[in-house]
């Protein structure tokens, strides 16, 4: 149907808006109605938004918005909870048991966090990056351990050290037996030999038998009766072919002819009880560290029969 005012186009039959260019005429195609309703709802919704946010630029301020809600504002009260989370985190790391912290999934992931990050700052230096350890700096990751294993002994090794200069650190000298004229050449050779007995079959017998006498002589206070070691002394087994300070025979005469007194730095002034407390978790967590009592100084010879 047409209407005798409008223009109708012929050949589509739209409305035309009057204008026309050598013969060429304008369509007039009003905008779909959804699309017209969604427009005019983005104007309301733009203008809602500059009255209740902050939107308008002034000189030397802006309208703050109806709302008065600043971003700022948001991130430092996000902040503000974050510390106040992690404040009431690491307090509660403050003499926290193993158990206590394990029960725990949050504090627990807290604090091997903060044991992993402040691990990587103060301790891979001299234990490597994942713990491994070098020669005369123990591997953390095994289950062999001078001083204990367990939690409470890891984070009291933390602070105290190990012949550090806190009044109570963990503290035994293992002699100079060659320099200090204690034992002489064939001596130490012959201990070395016993030594190596433990771990191989193709020793001199003779000197393995002369080596136990003298081990029995001079290293069962610390070491056992059997080698097996004594960790209430720092004292580490010689049977288990493991060696802190390397296990071939130039090694081990180097360790008799000059004794080993390695040093570990007590933490206590240094790091705090909460960061402590984290970093025993860390180190018990990778992989060493069994929760049992240290086993007492172990009296079976089983071993040493092997030898005779
Ligand atoms: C300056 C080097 C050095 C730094 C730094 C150091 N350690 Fe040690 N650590 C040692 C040495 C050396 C020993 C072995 C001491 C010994 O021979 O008795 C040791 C021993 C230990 C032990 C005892 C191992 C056992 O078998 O009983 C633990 C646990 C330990 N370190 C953890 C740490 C942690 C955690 C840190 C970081 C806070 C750290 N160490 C930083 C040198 C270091
Ligand atoms: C006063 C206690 C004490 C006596 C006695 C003693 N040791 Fe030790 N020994 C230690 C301690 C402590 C260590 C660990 C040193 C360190 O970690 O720096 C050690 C370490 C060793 C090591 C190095 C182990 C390794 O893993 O590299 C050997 C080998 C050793 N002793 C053999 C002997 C022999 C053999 C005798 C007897 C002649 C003896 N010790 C007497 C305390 C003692």
């Amino acid at each position: 149907m047409s209407d005798g005012n409008k223009n109708i186009d012929e050949i589509s039959g739209t409305e035309t808006t009057g204008h026309e260019w050598d013969g060429i005429e304008e369509l007039n195609t009003p905008m779909p109605r959804w699309w017209l309703g969604l427009f005019y709802l983005c104007i309301l919704w733009a203008i809602g938004y500059a009255i209740l946010m902050p939107s308008i630029p002034f000189l030397n301020s802006h309208f703050k918005g109806l709302l008065g809600y600043s971003d700022r504002a948001a991130v430092a009260m996000d902040v503000e909870a974050m510390d106040a989370q992690r404040y009431s985190m690491s307090t509660r790391l403050t003499g926290a048991s193993l158990e206590g912290i394990q029960a725990d999934p949050d504090l627990f992931r807290f604090a091997m966090a903060a044991g992993k990050s402040s691990f990587g700052n103060n301790c891979a230096t001299c234990h490597g990056s994942g713990g491994q350890g070098f020669k005369g700096y123990p591997n953390l990751n095994d289950d062999i351990w001078l001083w204990g294993g367990t939690f409470d002994q890891i984070r009291h090794t933390l602070v105290v050290g190990i012949r550090a200069e806190h009044a109570e650190t963990q503290a035994n000298l293992m002699q100079a037996y060659g320099r200090d004229g204690l034992l002489d050449d064939e001596q130490i050779d012959d201990l070395a030999e016993y030594l190596l007995a433990f771990n191989s079959t193709d020793r001199d017998s003779e000197a393995v038998l002369r080596g136990r006498t003298i081990f029995a002589e001079q290293c069962v206070s610390c070491h056992g009766e059997n080698a097996k070691g004594d960790q209430s002394q720092g004292a580490p087994n010689l049977t288990d072919n493991y060696w802190l300070y390397g296990g071939t025979k130039e090694d081990i005469v180097q360790t008799l002819y000059g004794g080993r007194q390695g040093v570990m730095p007590n933490w206590d002034e240094r790091l705090s009880p909460e960061t402590i407390t984290a970093l025993a978790v860390y180190v018990h967590s990778l992989g060493g560290g069994v929760d049992t009592p240290s086993p007492s100084m172990p009296v079976d010879g089983a071993s040493q029969e092997d030898l005779q």
